[in-house]
């Protein structure tokens, strides 16, 4: 069946360029202009069909356009569509309890907005009022949003539009194995480096009374880098002898996404005190979600709302998604197809010499490519190469990494056997046409 063509590309693009910000670029030096979407695959205004393995940045997490979220976005779109905090809704009463049951440990209170960066804010404002201190300690290659506060708190110079504007906001060395900051190769020894590295932080950049230690538990903007075992055991005690809380930010690696466990941080068995989630909680609607123990949520003394914060449509989606993923066990799922992607990214590392490293978790797979496995070089040329190759083969991935170096890969949840393979074979050619 032949599609009817309603979108011009060319007056799109044109659009964009006249009337909007240009500081937020689309992929891609041809960009896609993209029409509809359905599971795993994607449609541009040509026509044309696309393997999507960035899901919309690790969004869309039961795939494009799932029905049963459709279903009840639209329903819920015809029955009541926003009410603002001012109301209660059992719509959000039960996504705040769907989150409670499957949050780590004791976390059972949930603050809910519209994205990433309000859920981060929403963690550092409360880890403040219950802390009665200002004093933040982030990680150096974060990533955390684009209000003044998260761009402050984010540690790569290229998305950080101001200079350091709020003070008391200090990074420490990012646990990085592969461009280790403490030693090159990195061993279980670096581990007492970071952890020395994070005391000297407080102690010298700090009134040596910090709010909190805020870290994403794999850091998704800077490449998928995953902290050595032990890390966060010890970042977690550390800010915690000197007063202050631990914030997981589990925006990119939470439900489900790192494989056999829902959030992130459970893989280091330890709980955080406040947690931040965003995108794949609501399969692209936007909903943040800000979520800790019952006696630190109560520190929030001052009045708060947020006008579309669990609004019903948004909340729809979010539980409508929820059910999918508990019925479908998504940490199961997402632990089988990541040992099949990663297998086959490791053959392909055997094959080219410039995949310099393969890591990550579950299905958030990346690739850190290199001028050479020698010098570790970092080749944003090869990466740009493969994601350009990768589109031409009709595969969608991402890019990431301080110097955009970092193929990054994070397909739905309810990926396929088949649709793994199928995605490994296009990146193979991709790969064989970079040189
Ligand atoms: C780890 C992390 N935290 C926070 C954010 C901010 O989320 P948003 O873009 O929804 O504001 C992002 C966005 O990419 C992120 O990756």
């Amino acid at each position: 069946m032949t599609k009817t063509l309603t979108t011009d590309p060319q007056s799109v693009l044109a659009g964009y360029q006249r009337h909007l910000f240009q500081c937020a670029p689309p992929l891609y030096k041809e960009p896609l202009v993209l029409t509809e979407g359905r599971g795993i695959w994607v449609t541009d205004a040509k026509g044309d069909q696309y393997l999507d393995f960035f899901a919309g940045i690790l969004t869309t997490s039961v795939g494009h356009c799932h029905p049963e979220v459709t279903q009840r976005v639209a329903e819920q779109m015809a029955v009541l569509g926003h009410t603002s905090t001012l109301y209660l809704t059992e719509h959000q009463v039960e996504m705040a309890q769907r989150l409670a049951a499957i949050a780590p440990g004791r976390l059972d209170t949930t603050f809910f907005t519209n994205s990433g960066t309000e859920a981060v804010e929403t963690a550092i404002m409360l880890a403040c009022q219950a802390t009665d201190r200002t004093e933040i300690i982030a990680l150096r290659h974060a990533y955390s949003g684009r209000s003044v506060l998260a761009t402050n708190m984010t540690a790569h110079a290229a998305w950080r539009p101001l200079a350091a504007s709020i003070p008391g906001i200090v990074h420490a060395r990012s646990p990085y194995p592969y461009r280790c900051p403490v030693k090159t190769p990195c061993d279980s020894g670096c581990l007492d480096a970071l952890a020395r590295d994070l005391e000297e932080a407080i102690q010298t950049c700090t009134s040596g009374k910090p709010a909190a230690f805020f870290a994403e538990t794999i850091q998704g903007v800077g490449g998928y880098i995953v902290p050595p075992e032990g890390y966060f055991a010890m970042a977690a005690d550390m800010i915690r002898s000197y007063g202050g809380l631990f914030i997981a930010d589990e925006v990119q690696a939470g439900f489900g996404r790192t494989g056999s466990r829902w959030f992130g941080i459970e893989h280091w068995n330890v709980e955080p005190d406040i947690m931040v989630m965003a995108k794949g909680i609501a399969n692209g609607f936007p909903v943040g979600a800000t979520t800790t123990r019952r006696d630190i949520a109560e520190h929030w003394k001052a009045k708060t709302i947020s006008t579309f914060g669990g609004n019903p449509v948004s909340m729809a989606a979010a539980i409508a998604t929820n059910e999918v993923m508990v019925r479908e066990d998504v940490p199961t799922r997402a632990a089988v197809r990541g040992a099949q992607l990663r297998k086959g990214l490791d053959t392909l590392a055997h094959e080219f010499p410039w995949i310099g490293e393969v890591r990550g978790m579950g299905l958030m797979q990346a690739l850190e490519i290199v001028e050479d496995r020698s010098s570790k070089t970092p080749s944003s040329a090869k990466a740009k190469a493969l994601l350009e190759a990768a589109k031409q083969e009709h595969l969608l991935i991402g890019i990431g990494g301080l110097h955009d170096q970092v193929i990054r890969i994070g397909p739905s949840l309810l990926v396929t056997e088949e649709e793994v393979d199928d995605a490994l074979s296009r990146l193979r050619r991709a790969c064989s046409t970079v040189t």
